[in-house]
């Protein structure tokens, strides 16, 4: 067996591919290893979205050259893959920069790297794959070798929305949707591996369209797999919210009542700037009519602060969009400039210290409002999903339809099912409860 060790930057949908690019490299007999340290081959599945992320990847390029050479002077021979996203963007320069990587793949051609292993070996130098072959790596992928309570299924990619200040539509293409009968199938094989939930994934999910599908009916289709108790969608974008599927909160009883809708900023000025093509008033009446389908509906978004040209006033309108809606959870992040889009030439870029203390105050505000939303449950009998094993002896991990994690003592052997938790108390990042049956016993 050769080792195969595989670190993921970034979103759900790099999680997913990480899995897939495992699964196709296991017939070539390569069994995931959890450190590098003399592995046979390493991926790393980047990420692009701020300058942070990608340049992480090349401080680990550094850490990973020493223990090539280490496997080298051992006899061996350590495969580099650079995957994802900063493969995608920078090509050529990633071996530039880091002359022991062997390979860049980029996120819509990694079924080609049993082939690329293959030319690797025969010859020196490296190979590098970033075309664009719409959706053809999905054809290739094996059936799910295994899979948790909670399994992402990809369903849609790339983005057609050009926020000025995104690098996904550049790394990732144009929107493009996976056939029906093809997720079926895999959420169907999710299933019989033991998967209980399923998370559709894709950088714009409710843009899906396909053979007249939408994501109502999609989701819809899945809820008809019995196994299946719950499913859950993300990122969505505002302007693709459509009344169909809307409505499919009311009636699709396994569609949890939790959706991430990144907002991004609550000034009209910045909205515009951003390219959102929304105004703040229309993501606050879409959220009203979210929550007439499902009145336990509950939100998280993304914000960006310190877009260029973001005045005091356009921050303190994203905090009054905080307050007006309300946000069980949120992300937020600085501006970080990415090369390639039109915010990066803005003029009125907005000063490090700036971004800092409006983060400061953005994050205060959203971990408040998680807090108080957390706190909601606390008295509360929920339906829990466990997961795994906590850490704790005798306990089990398991998920609230809010995504909340919740500890319980209870047996593992109701991993996979769901039962009623009266959630006690909470500490920073989880809740804390027991199982309604001990309650009442
Ligand atoms: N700077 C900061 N945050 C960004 N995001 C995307 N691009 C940038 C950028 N250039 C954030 C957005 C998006 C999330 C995935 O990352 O909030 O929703
Ligand atoms: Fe990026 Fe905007 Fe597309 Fe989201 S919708 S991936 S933020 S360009």
């Amino acid at each position: 067996m050769k080792k195969l060790y595989v670190k993921t930057y970034g979103c759900q949908m790099n999680a997913y591919d990480s899995a897939k690019m495992a699964d196709l490299l296991a017939p070539l007999g390569y069994a995931a290893a959890d450190k590098p340290d003399g592995a046979d081959m390493v991926i790393l599945n980047t990420c692009h979205i701020r300058e942070k992320a990608a340049e992480k990847v090349y401080s680990e390029l550094g850490r990973l050259k020493t223990l090539k050479a280490q496997k080298a002077r051992d006899g061996g021979r350590m495969l580099l893959a650079v995957a994802g996203c900063v493969a995608q963007a920078e090509g050529e320069e990633i071996v530039a920069r880091a002359p022991a990587v062997d390979m860049v793949v980029g996120p819509q051609s990694y079924h080609r790297l049993p082939e690329m292993i293959a030319r690797t070996a025969r010859q020196s130098g490296h190979a590098l794959e970033t075309d664009f072959p719409a959706l053809e790596k999905f054809d290739s992928l094996m059936p799910p070798a295994s899979s948790g309570v909670s399994a992402f299924l990809t369903v849609q990619e790339g983005c057609d929305k050009f926020c000025t200040f995104c690098v996904v539509p550049y790394t990732r293409g144009s929107e493009q949707s996976r056939p029906p009968q093809d997720i079926l199938c895999e959420a169907q094989q999710l299933a019989d591996k033991g998967a209980r939930e399923i998370v559709l994934l894709g950088q714009n999910v409710n843009a899906y369209h396909a053979e007249g599908w939408g994501l109502a009916k999609l989701c819809d289709a899945i809820a008809k797999i019995d196994a299946i108790a719950r499913i859950r969608y993300t990122t969505s974008h505002p302007r693709d919210m459509t009344d169909e599927l809307i409505a499919a909160h009311g009636s699709n009883p396994k569609l949890m009542p939790y959706l991430h809708l990144p907002v991004q900023s609550g000034s009209d000025a910045v909205l515009e700037a951003m390219n959102r093509q929304h105004r703040a008033d229309d993501y606050r009446r879409l959220i009203e009519r979210i929550r007439q389908a499902r009145p336990d509906m509950a939100l998280t978004s993304d914000f960006i602060v310190g877009f260029p040209g973001e005045s005091d006033a356009d921050f303190e309108a994203t905090l009054q969009l905080v307050r007006d809606i309300g946000y069980a959870t949120a992300f937020s992040f600085k501006y970080s400039k990415r090369p390639g889009t039109p915010a990066s030439t803005m003029r009125k870029q907005v000063s490090e210290d700036v971004k800092t203390a409006r983060l400061d105050v953005l994050q205060k505000l959203l971990l408040k409002q998680q807090y108080e939303f957390d706190d909601s449950q606390i008295g509360k009998t929920v339906p829990v999903l466990f997961e795994k094993r906590a850490r704790d002896a005798g306990q089990i991990m398991g998920r609230t339809p809010y995504l909340q994690p919740v500890h319980v003592q209870a047996d593992a052997s109701r991993i996979g099912r769901i039962a009623d938790v009266k959630i006690a108390r909470r500490t920073a990042n989880s809740l804390h409860g027991a199982l309604r049956e001990d309650v009442l016993a």
